[in-house]
């Protein structure tokens, strides 16, 4: 059974629509934590768009699963990811238009640069993960790099429509988190997942861990906002 990391940055996205201090993702973690994830993901983009420094900072310290830290190979990122040490980093591409991470890591044209980075990184105690596309080649550079877990993009999949295509993206993870465990790689997966099409993913035998986000959150929004209607209906009266 996969475990189940959560992505938070979304409650930072709320928070910084505003730029006040709620909902403070400090809090939603702990939530996540309480009904049983078993990682905390949180994405330190170089515009610091949702979550910023501090967040990391006070996540060290409060998260008791584990904490993920997505990041670019940026150098100011990496300095913090030094500094802050958390249990996991995942390397990702970054482009500062986009609205959330496009495509898996170039590890291949990228080898000797990302290799640097996971050295880095692992000499601080820090397990590295590289965010990928199911592509052989791709899991065979990420090898070459000393990293021990790759994230397969579920991207394609997610956004497949027809029938057809989504069988052919779940063939092509299947056969990917199959070559990735042959190499003795630890598989996780994720991007794009929802309530809807979690279940064919989460049944592929090897994969060690889910990691969502955006679904979650946007269904969070929506369970609670009855309760949260009410409790000010209640203030007010
Ligand atoms: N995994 C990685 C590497 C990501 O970059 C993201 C998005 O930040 C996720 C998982 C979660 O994606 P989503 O928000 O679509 O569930």
């Amino acid at each position: 059974m996969p475990k189940l990391g959560v992505n938070i940055d979304h409650v930072a996205t709320v928070r910084q629509a505003r730029g006040t201090i709620e909902p403070d993702p400090i809090w939603a973690a702990s939530i996540c934590e309480l009904a049983g994830c078993n990682s905390i993901v949180v994405h330190l983009r170089e515009d610091r768009r949702h979550i910023q420094d501090r967040d990391v900072e006070i996540l060290r310290k409060t998260v008791r699963t584990r904490l993920n830290l997505e990041m670019s190979i940026n150098k100011g990122i990496i300095e913090v990811a030094k500094r802050v040490r958390p249990d996991q980093a995942t390397l990702v591409p970054e482009k500062r238009q986009e609205l959330t991470t496009e495509g898996g890591l170039d590890v291949k044209k990228n080898l000797n640069q990302v290799k640097k980075v996971v050295r880095d990184l692992t000499k601080k105690g820090i397990s590295v993960s590289l965010f990928i596309d199911p592509d052989r080649s791709q899991i065979e550079a990420t090898r070459k790099t000393g990293a021990k877990i790759i994230e397969l993009h579920t991207g394609n999949y997610a956004e497949a429509k027809k029938e057809k295509e989504i069988r052919q993206e779940l063939d092509r993870l299947k056969e990917a988190v199959n070559f990735g465990l042959r190499l003795g790689l630890i598989v996780n997966a994720g991007h794009g997942l929802t309530y809807q099409n979690v279940v064919p993913v989460a049944r592929i035998p090897g994969v060690e861990e889910l990691n969502i986000g955006h679904s979650i959150i946007s269904k969070a929004v929506l369970v609670g906002l009855d309760k949260a209607v009410s409790q000010m209906r209640a203030l007010i009266d």
